[in-house]
């Protein structure tokens, strides 16, 4: 069913979305480390959402007929200069995985694999919305600039995002 183009380039892109479960706990230490809470409790939820995606493709490929081939990944970058570099870094990390998210599209369909290209449409929405997020908070940040208080409200804001499982989102 998967061209072996097709599943090596599935398994690459389950082994990014775990990879960026690892990134983004790199990233809450990192926020912890600054006394930022509510930085570190957004950074958190966004990593166990990675693991999620990685799942996502665990199951895709186990109910697709496709071998899973769990590979290594190299460590993540732990330490930024300000809250803005570790954000702008994540943006594009995002970017990154939505170009390879589309490039998984365009060999779907060049297989014309059909049932592959539906479960990456959910992917393919996932990256518009992630991208918005992180761009976001790049730009608040980016606003703040030097104001601490500014980043207290940001910190308190951010502390209010939880973690929704799978199950109960699609409910
Ligand atoms: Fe699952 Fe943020 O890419």
């Amino acid at each position: 069913m998967f061209s072996e183009k097709l599943l090596d380039a599935m398994n690459e892109q389950m082994k990014n979305e775990f990879l960026s479960g690892y990134l983004y706990m790199a990233m809450a230490g990192y926020f912890e480390s600054e006394d930022l809470p509510g930085l570190a409790s957004w950074m958190r939820v966004q990593a166990l959402e990675e693991l999620t995606h990685g799942e996502k493709f665990f199951n895709f490929l186990c109910e697709a007929g496709g071998r899973t081939d769990l590979r290594a990944i190299d460590a993540p970058k732990n330490d930024y200069d300000s809250p803005l570099a570790c954000f702008e870094y994540s943006l594009e990390h995002e970017k990154f995985v939505t170009d390879s998210i589309n490039k998984l599209m365009d060999q779907a369909r060049q297989d014309n694999n059909h049932a592959a290209q539906i479960f990456l449409q959910w992917f393919v929405t996932e990256q518009v919305e992630e991208e918005a997020s992180f761009g976001l908070i790049v730009k608040k940040l980016e606003r703040i600039g030097d104001d601490g208080n500014g980043l207290l409200r940001l910190d308190e804001e951010l502390a209010q995002r939880s973690f929704v499982p799978p199950a109960a989102e699609e409910a």
